[in-house]
């Protein structure tokens, strides 16, 4: 049976190979399967939990629609669209906020390590974005969400919001429990600077991640200078789970090219690391190349991207509008 599908990006700039292989890459492959109804949304209320400049907001929106595209999403198969340009969302959000638990949210560790030490000058979204990314999922009824493994303990919350919902108001199945889909070796692409620390785009230095708006030369010289270790390349699977940055490394290139673990060690086993990063380096180009040059060219179409936002929150919210009627008939409105 088909899945339906829904899942969210930040248009926060700088989309780099974590979100790739992490996420957008699985969003293609669920993409091209017919049975699948797919929900690919540009989380901009997400964006503000932290300060944004709203022109650059704008363009990043459009960016991460084009990336998606360039990647290989269809917009004639998926539906893209912006949140809030489909109000159920924010709608739902505060709904659902009376639903979770302080307790619950006091739990969650990418709040911690976002609001750093000085938690009391966080915003009070950025505290209750799993909330907003649970009405997200719910309002869809959606079956399988595709993200990388930092998005786990938010998807959990979505499930224990569902439950005590459901419960609460005497209404089993009302909302669909949604599974993860979370990709087993790649779900979390690290640093190219420290093999222990996840690739993002809050790190400050360039050189730490691929963007998939980098040049062939940037990509050269980043895994030129991502972080390895003084020993050959590792012999079997064991070794390598005990260095984390060839570890890190050997995942991006088996995930880019679709192999297995035990291939890629087989391959470059005892040899040294400038020989495997030559060949990362040009995988990485192969792979992305194609996909930086498209997202070029479709951000000179700024009227293109507008329409496939305007003609996917009209899709969207058609579907929305009908669960927030529901959810207003069954909280009492
Ligand atoms: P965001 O925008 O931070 O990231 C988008 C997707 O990329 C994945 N990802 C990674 N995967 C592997 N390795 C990495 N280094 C890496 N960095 C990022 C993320 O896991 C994610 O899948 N809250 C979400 C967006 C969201 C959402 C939703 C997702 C809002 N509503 C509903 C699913 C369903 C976020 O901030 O992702």
């Amino acid at each position: 049976m088909g899945k339906k599908i829904f899942s969210g990006v930040q248009p926060t700039g700088n989309l780099h190979l974590g979100n790739y292989l992490g996420a957008i890459k699985n969003f293609v492959d669920l993409n091209n399967d017919k049975e699948n109804n797919c929900i690919f949304c540009v989380v901009d209320l997400h964006a503000i939990t932290v300060g944004q400049i709203p022109d650059e907001l704008r363009d990043n929106i459009r960016e991460t629609v084009a990336t998606f595209v360039a990647s290989g999403i269809d917009p004639e198969k998926s539906i893209i669209f912006n949140q809030s340009q489909v109000s159920a969302h924010s709608e739902a959000a505060w709904i659902l906020s009376c639903t979770a638990r302080m307790g619950w949210l006091n739990r969650m560790t990418q709040f911690k390590e976002k609001a750093g030490k000085d938690k009391e000058k966080a915003s009070i979204g950025l505290y209750s974005y799993p909330v907003l990314m649970a009405a997200d999922i719910l309002l869809y009824d959606t079956t399988h969400v595709p993200v990388g493994d930092d998005q786990k303990q938010h998807l959990e919350l979505c499930r224990d919001i569902a439950e005590k919902f459901n419960k609460d108001f005497n209404s089993e199945n009302f909302f669909k429990l949604p599974e993860p889909l979370i990709q087993k070796n790649y779900s979390r692409i690290m640093s190219l600077k420290d093999g222990t620390k996840k690739m993002s785009k809050s790190e400050l230095s360039d050189l730490a991640r691929i963007n998939l708006t980098d040049e062939n030369d940037q990509i050269i010289n980043k895994v030129k200078k991502a972080k390895t270790d003084p020993l050959p390349m590792p012999s079997d699977i064991e070794e390598l789970n005990k260095r984390p940055e060839a570890r890190n490394l050997i995942n991006i290139y088996t995930s880019l090219t679709n192999s297995s673990l035990e291939k890629s060690i087989k391959e470059f086993s005892g040899k040294n690391f400038s020989n495997f990063k030559e060949n990362l380096a040009q995988t990485l180009i192969d792979k992305i190349n194609p996909i930086s040059t498209e997202i070029k060219k479709l951000l000179g179409d700024k009227s293109y991207l507008d329409k496939i936002l305007l003609d996917g929150s009209l899709k969207a919210g058609d579907i929305a509008s009908k669960k927030i009627k529901k959810i207003h008939e069954i909280v009492g409105f």
